[in-house]
């Protein structure tokens, strides 16, 4: 794709913008005056954390990052620093099982092989631990989400048409995998299990919460909801189950139908008569927006799978809301579970849902915490602090007065009610992650184009930042929350409010992830259309990375450095944290400043990571391991 369609902005709701709230805060002539945004918000930060030496220090060593960071690289590889090794787990196409179709590097595999085999666009992932103790730490279920396709690389010819065959292909490659992993004389390695399975856009799913799936808004061509797609990031509930999320579902909808007109609803979610040229509803009508304008309302949630039951049903859990989930970041609040979720598209909000009762005790009465519970969305002010909006029916602008009927139509039209209360548009919110020992929080805000006026600290914003807050007294189920900018993405050579040296340069943060001893894992999703640009201020930056921050010290250093065309995204480590595993997704993709792949040559951006003369690069699962055998990172 030659841009990215979350850059296009669906809110017309005229709510301030994060761009001129952050302006107001800390206007451009004071921080060119008094240093970087940056540094000014790790002055902040000290002053939110009441820890006043929270500002960074240059060339002081961190406790917390003992790697030698790796340069910039445009070379179309895996690097990890001396002293580590980086190993392809699971490949794109790989057998679910021994027995199971072989990858056919031609493209060739069908549709009914490509059932049996590893998705494609892997992105975010778990590591759940079989067995206890030392076991925990070589062997357990690594679930993976598959976000999208590649038309180029999936088909032996490309886009030229549409068939039932191809988009039964592009199903089944979509989804999430569930693969039994084991470390086996040294190395890990994918083994045989009943575990072992994928749930895609065509698995029988159920749906719970304020939305059930006998909603008359979710009477559909087909009796039965099926699936899942578009699954971004993810979470992990307290009770260890995975959460999978439905980003650009509207991506996979169109018509052919000239006369059709998206409602306005429709139009909110960034439905139109193209989807993002899938061309899916050619030969599949349940892809007609015209035809079967109801099946858009069964995608769009959060959705709940037990990796240790190979016969569960996966649940969307509609109290979290209905957006275009990035991720779905779950922990503990005084009992409670709270889900963070950032609704990525520029100009879209940070929501959170706080569970109504102690998890255990919703659980002990055998219902779920996730169905029970209050959808907030952040508002963020120009003071510093901020406040949770619910969207509750009947409270505030959500009446039966302003067109609201019940909470079922709340969380159908999120995004319109989170227009309505006032939340605050934000820059493309990614992931979000808590920080173990203060319940800080991180989210990534990749890139966006939403600031006006002079006083905009960066407008447009082309590689993004990361901001974080305080909840009230440290507890993720406050209403109330501090808030500052934690890092100004960018190279300083092209932006000279950018504090980062050659070992901190990146752009459009994406992943973020803490580990359990406090390392904060940022993880790059430059878009293909500016990534390695000299013209767009990325060549420096060069191919999409992992870095290590300590936000203690704020020093960030850049860890991994991706294939070409790659996003390097998903980071879990086992529980020792001596074995990591990371996603490189859509390594070989059009990237403006390198090439464009063909059927005929799908190797002009990437091969990795088989290099092979008659193959294609592969989205993979990556294990990063120390030689000495320690903890990453360190
Ligand atoms: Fe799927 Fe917003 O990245
Ligand atoms: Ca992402
Ligand atoms: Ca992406
Ligand atoms: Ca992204």
């Amino acid at each position: 794709m030659g841009f990215d369609p979350d850059d296009i902005s669906s809110n017309r709701s005229g709510n301030p913008p994060f761009q001129k709230v952050l302006a107001n805060r800390f206007s451009r002539r004071d921080m060119l005056r008094g240093g970087t945004i940056a540094a000014t918000g790790f002055l902040v930060s000290g002053m939110v954390n009441g820890n006043a030496g929270a500002r960074p220090t240059p060339g002081r060593p961190s406790p917390l990052l003992g790697f030698t960071a790796v340069p910039p690289s445009d070379a179309d590889a895996v690097v990890v620093p001396d002293g580590y090794s980086a190993d392809v787990l699971i490949r794109w196409g790989q057998p679910l099982r021994s027995d199971g179709p072989a990858w056919k590097k031609d493209a060739s595999n069908t549709a009914e092989e490509a059932a049996e085999q590893i998705g494609s666009h892997h992105d975010g992932m778990h590591f759940f631990p079989l067995g206890k103790g030392k076991e925990a730490n070589r062997h357990g279920l690594l679930v993976l989400n598959h976000e999208y396709i590649d038309r180029t690389l999936l088909y032996t010819d490309g886009d030229e048409e549409m068939t039932r065959e191809k988009v039964d292909k592009a199903l089944a490659s979509h989804g999430v995998s569930i693969v039994e992993i084991e470390l086996v004389d040294g190395e890990w390695q994918a083994v045989d299990s009943e575990c072992n399975r994928k749930v895609t856009p065509t698995t029988p799913v159920e749906l719970s919460g304020p939305v059930p799936a006998d909603h008359p808004e979710l009477q559909a061509r087909d009796p039965q909801p099926r699936g899942t797609i578009n699954n971004c990031s993810h979470g992990v509930t307290p009770w260890n189950t995975y959460l999978t999320c439905e980003e650009n579902f509207n991506a996979y909808f169109g018509t052919t139908d000239g006369s059709w007109e998206p409602t306005p609803e429709q139009d909110r979610y960034g439905i139109n008569a193209a989807g993002f040229d899938y061309r899916w509803y050619e030969v599949d009508p349940r892809f007609d927006v015209a035809t079967n304008p109801k099946e858009l309302n069964r995608f769009g949630w959060v959705v709940e799978i037990d990796p240790f039951d190979p016969g569960h049903t996966p649940v969307k859990r509609t109290a979290l809301g209905r957006v275009k989930h990035e991720g779905a970041v779950t922990t503990e609040s005084r009992g409670r579970v709270v889900v963070y979720t950032g609704d990525d598209q520029d100009g879209d909000y940070i929501y959170k849902f706080v569970g109504s009762g102690p998890w255990k005790a919703v659980r002990a009465r055998g219902e779920s915490p996730l169905d029970h519970g209050t959808l907030y969305v952040a508002r963020f002010d120009d003071d510093g602090s901020g406040e949770w909006l619910p969207l509750v029916f009947d409270e505030g602008p959500l009446t039966a007065d302003n067109g609201w009927e019940d909470q079922a139509d709340v969380l159908l039209r999120t995004r319109e009610a989170a227009d309505a209360v006032g939340a605050t548009p934000m820059d493309r919110p990614e992931w979000i992650a808590v920080q173990p020992s203060s319940n800080d929080v991180f989210c990534s805000l990749t890139n966006g184009e939403l600031g006006e006026g002079d006083a905009s600290p960066r407008d447009p914003n082309p590689y993004g930042h990361i901001i974080k807050w305080r909840e009230k007294d440290g507890h993720n189920t406050a209403t109330t929350f501090t808030w500052d900018i934690f890092v100004l993405a960018g190279d300083p050579a092209y932006d000279d409010e950018v504090e980062l040296d050659e070992d901190g340069i990146f752009g459009s943060p994406d992943g973020l992830w803490f580990d359990p001893d406090g390392r904060l894992w940022i993880q790059t999703d430059v878009s293909n259309s500016v990534q390695n640009d000299p013209e767009e201020g990325y060549d420096n930056i060069a191919n999409n990375a992992m870095l290590a921050a300590d936000p203690s010290t704020g020093e960030i250093r850049r860890f991994l450095t991706g294939p070409r065309g790659a996003e390097i995204t998903g980071v879990i480590t086992t529980p020792d944290q001596k074995t990591m595993f990371i996603n490189v997704q859509h390594p070989g993709e059009s990237t403006a400043a390198i090439g464009e792949p063909t059927p005929e040559d799908p190797r002009a951006v990437s091969n990795w990571p088989d290099f092979d003369s008659g193959g294609r690069a592969r989205s993979a699962t990556v294990v990063i391991r120390k030689d000495d055998g320690g903890v990453i990172g360190t």
